[in-house]
C-alpha cells in the first residue's frame, strides 16, 4: 500500500503572530479566530510547548486561554515565569488570568465564590489601556470558581463585579494584561474592543491581516514546494477542496490535475458547476470522471443505510484510484503532490499544529502499486471555514460554491429512506432544487446550518390533487441551526416560505404529495436520515 506523507508545514511564518496558549475546553479556537477578525494572524498552541519554543515562534503577542481547572487542582497546567519576563505582552482571560496573578505574586483564593454566565462589571479605571472607551459598567461572560482579591504588584486593578474585587488588571509597563471573563464571548458585549485594545494599544500590532496576505503567502509557499512536478486533486462540489484547488492552481497552473468523480448522488446543477463554472473561474484542468452507472449499479437493491455509505465510499475510492493511476501514466514530470481541503480546525482537534493532517478516507490513495508516494500540499491549513470562504471568494470563485452549506459525502444517496435509483434520484433533486430556492429567495441559507430534503421512498399515503385520488411519497424538509453539526435544533423557518415550498414541491414534483417538517434536535435525531 502507498501512503500520503504530510508535508512539512510550509514556511510562511508571519511577521505578527499572535500565539494563544490552549488550556483546553475548546476557548482557545474561538479566541483565535476573534483575533483574526480584529485582523491579526493567530495560532493556537498547546499549554505544555516549553516557553522557550513558544518564544521562538519571535510572537508579537501571547494570550493565555481559560481552561477548565482551578489554579489550585491537582496537576493544574502551569506556566513557566519566564513566559512573563520575555518582554513580550500577553493577555490572560479566566484562567489564563489567574495563572498570571498566582504565577506574578498575585492572590486567588478558592473562596466558593463561583459566577457562571452574565456578570455585570464595573469599570473603575476607566482611561486604562484594555477599557478606554469602553462603559464603566458593562456585562461579561463569567465561568470561574476561584477569584483574584489581590493583583501582583506592579499592576493596577482595572475592574471588579459584586463578587470579584480583581475582575481584570494591568501592568502597561511590562505589557502584561487579563481579565477574569471570557470577552471572546458574544454575551462579553465590549469583548472584542477589548481584544483589540490589547492587540493594537498594549502590544502595538498593526491590523494587517487579510486573505489576501494568505493567497499571496500560499501562492509563495506552494511554488516552492511542488517546483516543477505535478499535483493532483480530488474535487467533491465542496467549499474547501474547491478553495484548496483553486489555489494550487493560482500558484502552478497546468501542473495541477483536479478529479472529479460524478457518482451521480450530488444536488440538481452541482456537477455542472464543479465541470464549467468552476473550470471557468480558475482555469484548472479537470478530468471528469461519469461514474454514474456503476454507483447506481453498485447500490441496487440495497436499501440498508450502513450498507450504502460503504458501497459509496469503496466505489468512490476505485473511481478516484483509477483516475489517478491514469494520470500517473501521462507523459509530463512526476505526480507527487496531492492537495487536501484540510482546515485549521482539523489540525487544532487532531491534536497540533505540525504535519498531524488526517486523511479522509475518500481521498486516501491506498492501494495504488507501493513505489507511489503522495506530499501533501495543505494551503488551508491556517485557515477558519469562514476565511477559507473569503479566500474563495478573493480568487473568484463562484458564489454557489464558496457559500455552500455542508453537504455529505454519500451525497442523496443518504436522502433516499429506500432503495437509490435513478427515478428517485431525479424526482428528490427536483424537490431539493425547489426547498433551496425558496431558502435563498427568503435570504435564509445564512440563517441556517443546512437543510436536508429527504424522500422517504418506501412510504406512500394517499392524497387528492387536481380530479383523482394519489398514492405518492412524502418529502421531509429537515432545517437545521447549528455552531458545528454535533449538536442542532430544528430552524424555526418562516410559516409562508414552508407554505411555499411545500405548494411547489407538491405541484411541480411528479409523486409527491406531501411535504412534511422534521422538528427533531440532535439528540436524539441526526441531522441527515441515514
Ligand atoms: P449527522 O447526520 O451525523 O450529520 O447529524 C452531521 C453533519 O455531517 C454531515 N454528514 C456527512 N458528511 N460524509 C460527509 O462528508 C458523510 O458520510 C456524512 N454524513 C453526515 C451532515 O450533512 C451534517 O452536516
Amino acid at each position: 500500500m502507498s501512503s500520503a506523507t504530510p508535508a512539512a508545514a510550509p514556511d510562511v511564518s508571519n511577521p505578527d503572530v499572535v500565539l494563544v496558549v490552549d488550556f483546553g475546553a475548546q476557548y482557545a479556537q474561538l479566541i483565535a479566530r476573534r483575533v483574526r477578525e480584529a485582523r491579526v494572524y493567530s495560532e493556537i498552541v498547546p499549554s505544555t510547548m516549553p516557553v522557550a519554543e513558544m518564544l521562538a515562534k519571535n510572537p508579537k503577542a501571547i494570550i493565555l486561554s481559560g481552561g477548565p481547572s482551578s489554579v489550585y487542582a491537582e496537576g493544574a497546567p502551569r506556566l513557566d515565569r519566564a513566559l512573563f519576563e520575555a518582554g513580550v505582552p500577553v493577555f490572560g482571560m479566566c484562567y489564563g488570568f489567574q495563572l498570571m496573578a498566582t504565577t506574578l505574586g498575585g492572590t486567588v483564593d478558592n473562596t466558593g465564590a463561583r459566577e457562571y454566565g452574565r456578570t455585570p462589571l464595573h469599570v473603575s479605571k476607566a482611561g486604562s489601556t484594555l477599557f478606554e472607551g469602553t462603559p464603566v459598567e458593562q456585562s461579561v461572560w463569567m465561568s470561574h470558581g476561584d477569584a483574584c482579591s489581590a493583583a501582583p504588584e506592579g499592576f493596577a486593578v482595572t475592574a471588579s463585579t459584586d463578587v470579584v474585587p480583581v475582575a481584570a488588571f494591568e501592568n502597561d509597563e511590562k505589557k502584561l494584561y487579563g481579565v477574569q471573563y471570557h470577552p471572546e464571548v458574544l454575551h462579553s458585549t465590549h469583548g472584542q474592543q477589548i481584544l483589540e485594545h490589547f492587540l493594537y494599544r498594549g502590544a502595538g500590532i498593526e491590523p494587517s491581516w487579510t486573505t489576501g496576505n494568505v493567497i499571496e503567502e500560499q501562492v509563495a509557499a506552494i511554488r516552492a514546494q511542488v517546483g516543477s512536478k505535478r499535483a493532483i486533486c480530488g474535487l467533491s462540489g465542496g467549499v474547501d477542496s474547491a478553495v484548496a484547488a483553486a489555489l494550487v492552481q493560482k500558484a502552478i497552473g497546468s501542473q495541477l490535475t483536479c478529479v472529479y468523480v460524478d457518482h451521480g448522488l450530488m444536488r440538481k446543477g452541482e456537477t455542472e458547476q464543479v465541470e464549467k463554472d468552476f473550470v471557468a473561474a480558475t482555469g484548472a484542468n479537470l478530468v471528469v470522471v461519469d461514474a454514474q452507472e456503476r454507483f447506481l449499479d453498485a447500490l441496487a437493491g440495497v436499501s440498508d443505510p450502513e450498507t450504502k455509505r460503504k458501497i459509496i465510499g469503496r466505489e468512490f475510492i476505485r473511481v478516484f484510484e483509477q483516475a489517478q493511476l491514469e494520470i500517473l501514466q501521462e507523459e509530463g514530470p512526476e505526480v507527487a503532490f496531492l492537495v487536501q481541503g484540510t482546515l485549521y480546525p482539523d489540525i487544532v482537534e487532531s491534536g497540533g499544529g505540525t504535519g498531524t493532517a488526517n486523511i479522509k478516507s475518500h481521498h486516501n490513495v491506498g492501494g495504488l502499486p507501493d513505489d507511489i508516494e503522495f506530499e501533501l500540499v495543505e494551503p488551508l491549513r491556517q485557515l477558519f471555514k469562514d476565511e477559507v470562504r473569503m479566500v474563495g471568494q478573493e480568487l473568484g470563485l463562484p458564489e454557489e460554491i464558496v457559500q455552500r452549506q455542508p453537504f455529505p459525502g454519500p451525497g442523496l444517496g443518504i436522502r433516499i429512506v429506500g432503495e437509490v435509483t435513478k427515478e428517485r434520484l431525479d424526482l428528490l433533486r427536483e424537490a431539493d432544487a425547489i426547498a433551496r430556492e425558496e431558502l435563498t429567495a427568503a435570504g435564509l441559507d445564512r440563517e441556517i446550518w443546512q437543510c436536508p430534503v429527504v424522500l422517504l421512498a418506501d412510504v406512500r399515503s394517499v392524497g387528492v390533487q387536481g380530479d383523482g385520488r394519489t398514492y405518492g411519497h412524502p418529502i421531509v424538509l429537515r432545517p437545521v441551526s447549528s455552531e458545528d453539526a454535533m449538536t442542532a435544533d430544528w430552524s424555526r423557518l418562516p410559516y409562508e416560505v414552508l407554505a411555499k415550498i411545500s405548494t411547489r414541491i407538491t405541484n411541480e414534483v411528479a409523486d409527491v404529495n406531501r411535504v412534511v417538517l422534521d422538528v427533531t434536535s440532535k439528540p436524539p435525531g441526526t441531522i441527515e436520515w441515514e
